[in-house]
């Protein structure tokens, strides 16, 4: 018999896959939201952390518990380039260096310190590293670098373990039906063949169409251990073929956050923060799972749209699913993939043996559809 499986789900830090997710650098929040002098509490894999701007502009990053008696020092104000605690003041740098104890002898401050994390902030978003040691080098995307076009950057939670998520983006069979109405509308309507590969950088995913038209070949790429890149199809919130990598981060074991950059070809070049759709994606993704509406019945103009749709089939299958009860055909050889993958190298981290050194190419990578076409409203 096989052995079980490794578990990918569960992400708290004592698991294998927590331990191995917190090796990477992993975005935390949107640049634009995070205002100077407006701590925020942002929570990354099971664990709370107080980030903030302070008045020089540069973003900094603590646990979010007050070593003096544990309240939250994302309640608190920002003092200069320092966090000071809502409670008794304690005062604390970047670096995590007790500043001042407004009611405590001077010499008490120099012994205290809250851990402090590696922050950096790319194309609008601010990336955070947490686990142990010197962070890994920061890898970067040329795709999205230097765009001649507009940028945005978004921000969503779906209600599901990140895996989940992550077995999405390898499936590209769903987009036919998921998204069928948008499938349909741009005229993508061969279901394709799923060809996979293992590469250097994770996995590279050609969806295979014979036919003329919008029903090509289809490339996308997944950079291990939690970002997908694709050419997205033109859909109500964008009316062309958008490049979009899209980091699955996760919040808990049962909840997960994509951050994403998308291209606006055409588009004046600017980074900006996407509004949430209204109404608010994740109520009617509830609304759906409590059987209160039908999936089908959203407008098909509904800018959130993809969104639901994603969410809904993903959260439909459990909060975490129990994989050993799938029954995989052939078009799910990506989600195979990926399991295939992530049990390697779990077992290697619980082994004690070296993981596999992921790395993207210095130069972009291709996607076989590029034009701008139109969503056609019928
Ligand atoms: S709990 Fe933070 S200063 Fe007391
Ligand atoms: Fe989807």
């Amino acid at each position: 018999m096989a052995a079980k499986q490794m578990d990918f789900a569960h992400i708290g830090p004592e698991t294998l896959a927590g331990r191995y997710l917190r090796r990477f650098w992993h975005p935390i929040h949107r640049s634009a939201d995070l205002q100077i002098g407006r701590p925020v509490r942002a929570k990354l894999m099971g664990e709370f952390f107080t980030l903030w701007r302070g008045e020089s502009g540069e973003a900094h990053m603590v646990e979010d518990a007050c070593p003096h008696r544990q309240t939250a020092l994302s309640l608190g104000w920002v003092a200069g380039d320092n966090i000071r605690c809502f409670y008794h003041g304690w005062e604390f740098s970047g670096s995590g260096q007790c500043m001042a104890m407004p009611a405590e002898k001077k010499s008490f401050e120099a012994k205290v310190q809250v851990r402090a994390y590696a922050v950096r902030e790319y194309l609008g978003l601010i990336f955070a590293y947490i686990g142990e040691g010197d962070p890994p080098a920061f890898v970067r995307y040329p795709e999205l670098e230097n765009s001649s076009g507009g940028v945005t950057v978004h921000q969503h939670p779906v209600p599901c373990n990140y895996f989940q998520r992550i077995e999405n983006d390898l499936d590209e069979l769903h987009i036919h039906f998921v998204h069928a109405v948008t499938a349909d509308r741009i005229g993508l309507h061969e279901m394709p063949e799923i060809k996979v590969s293992e590469t250097p950088y994770g996995i590279r995913r050609e969806g295979h169409r014979s036919g003329g038209g919008r029903n090509v070949t289809r490339i996308g790429h997944f950079i291990m251990p939690n970002i997908s890149m694709v050419d997205l199809p033109p859909s109500p919130a964008h009316n062309y073929w958008t490049i979009t990598a899209s980091w699955r981060v996760p919040i808990d074991d049962e909840t997960m956050m994509t951050f994403a950059i998308r291209l606006r070809p055409g588009e004046a070049p600017a980074h900006e923060s996407h509004r949430v759709a209204s109404p608010d994606p994740m109520q009617l993704t509830e609304d759906i799972l409590a059987g209160r509406m039908r999936v089908q019945d959203i407008d098909p103009k509904y800018p959130g749209l993809f969104n639901v749709q994603d969410n809904v089939a993903m959260a439909g299958q459990g909060r975490i699913v129990d994989r050993s009860k799938d029954r995989l055909g052939q078009s799910d050889v990506g989600v195979i993939l990926i399991r295939k993958l992530y049990d390697r190298e779990l077992r290697a981290l619980a082994q004690g043996k070296p993981t596999k050194k992921w790395k993207r190419p210095d130069t972009k990578l291709d996607f076989a559809i590029s034009e701008v076409s139109a969503y056609v409203d019928v």
